[in-house]
């Protein structure tokens, strides 16, 4: 299949929009960016669309796709209720980085529910992620624009890596704005709860719905408690290289790298160590990276799934990093990021 890339880094093209709102209906594939990270599109009411983004992702067909809108209005046709705590987000969050899980309507097909009767549900605020949901019917499920078990695609040229003659469009609307994916929210279950971490965190949620809950599995993860969301329990985001987590206090962290760099070093291995802009030159040896500042944690939660990508194109065998408890967005980033070292932390 060729590939059509549609290149909207300097602004809407109102015929882009049409043709990707076209093969939307026709259920095509459309690869778009959001403000979290790039979306896999497909028409959210069409079964086979579905199938079609499992297959191209190579991803198992029981982990549920989140159905994008553009409008209020859209929800009511694709959910059987609306509680109030979700007219209550909508409010404060939408359009934005937060999914929200519902019951859903007959209209929506299990194919994109993974068999669910509840169906999770987004409203984006990036412009280009916005005209495509309309033009292509108002329903749009997509996953993440990746290869299943690869970092989340921040970029287009992400995309088109792991992408490229699969998929009818991918709309190139450069970088993402946040870098990690939205904030899930589980209304159809008890107390609203947290299936999976982001920009929009736990005190931003409480302030507005009252008492929000995280996961048991997401929390205690050794506890046996399987995460809510099915995506959550899949091994995510791996680099080829080992990835280890040093945590603690900064001066410690530094010093255990260095002496964890120079171990491998003289064992012959090739070493990689994420830092940030601060710690950069405690670093002697070595490749090694930075992935933002920690007086701007945005940078650190953009840069992410990127800097795993570039480690996978070198031949690097080992990656020490250090932790990132920011504030706001550092639950998220620890998330994806010891996920990614498959929970191997060092704790100094
Ligand atoms: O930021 C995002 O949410 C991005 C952009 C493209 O919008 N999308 C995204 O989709 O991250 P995906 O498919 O990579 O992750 C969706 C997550 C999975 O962990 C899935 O298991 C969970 O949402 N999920 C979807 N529907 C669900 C449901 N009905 N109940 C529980 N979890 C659900
Ligand atoms: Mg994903």
């Amino acid at each position: 299949m060729q590939t059509i890339l549609e290149d909207m880094r300097s602004g809407i093209s109102e015929e882009g929009i049409r043709l990707g709102g076209e093969i939307l209906k026709q259920g095509g594939l459309v690869a778009f960016p959001t403000e979290t990270v790039y979306g896999l599109g497909g028409n959210a009411l069409d079964a086979e669309a579905s199938a079609k983004i499992y297959a191209a992702k190579g991803r198992p067909s029981d982990n549920p796709l989140i159905v994008h809108i553009a409008d209020w209005e859209a929800i009511r046709a694709i959910v059987s209720e609306i509680p109030e705590a979700a007219k209550q987000l909508a409010d404060a969050f939408w359009p934005g980085p937060l999914t929200m899980i519902l019951n859903k309507s007959d209209l929506v097909p299990y194919a994109t529910t993974g068999g669910l009767e509840t169906v999770a549900v987004r409203m984006p605020v990036n412009p280009i992620a916005r005209a495509l949901i309309r033009a292509g019917g108002g329903y749009v499920a997509a996953p993440s624009a990746n290869t299943s078990g690869r970092p989340s695609p921040t970029k287009a040229e992400h995309v088109a890596e792991d992408l490229n003659g699969k998929i009818d469009m991918i709309i190139d609307g450069g970088t993402v704005d946040i870098g990690l994916e939205s904030t899930i929210v589980d209304l159809t279950d008890g107390a609203p709860t947290i299936l999976r971490p982001g920009y929009i965190n736990q005190e931003m949620l409480t302030k507005v719905l009252g008492e929000v809950e995280m996961d048991r599995g997401l929390i205690a993860p050794e506890s046996g408690v399987h995460p809510k969301a099915p995506g959550m329990k899949y091994r995510h985001y791996a680099p080829k290289a080992d990835l280890i987590i040093v945590e603690g206090e900064a001066e410690k962290v530094r010093r255990k790298i260095n002496e964890l760099v120079q171990q491998q070093i003289s064992e012959g291995k090739k070493v990689g160590v994420i830092g940030t802009d601060e710690s950069l030159s405690y670093y002697k040896d070595g490749d090694v990276r930075s992935i933002g500042s920690r007086k701007d944690e945005i940078t650190i939660a953009q840069h992410l799934f990127g800097l795993l990508r570039e480690f996978d194109e070198s031949d690097i065998s080992v990656i020490y990093s250090e932790a990132f408890e920011t504030p706001q967005i550092g639950q998220a980033i620890m998330n994806r990021l010891i996920k990614a070292a498959g929970h191997q932390i060092i704790r100094v």
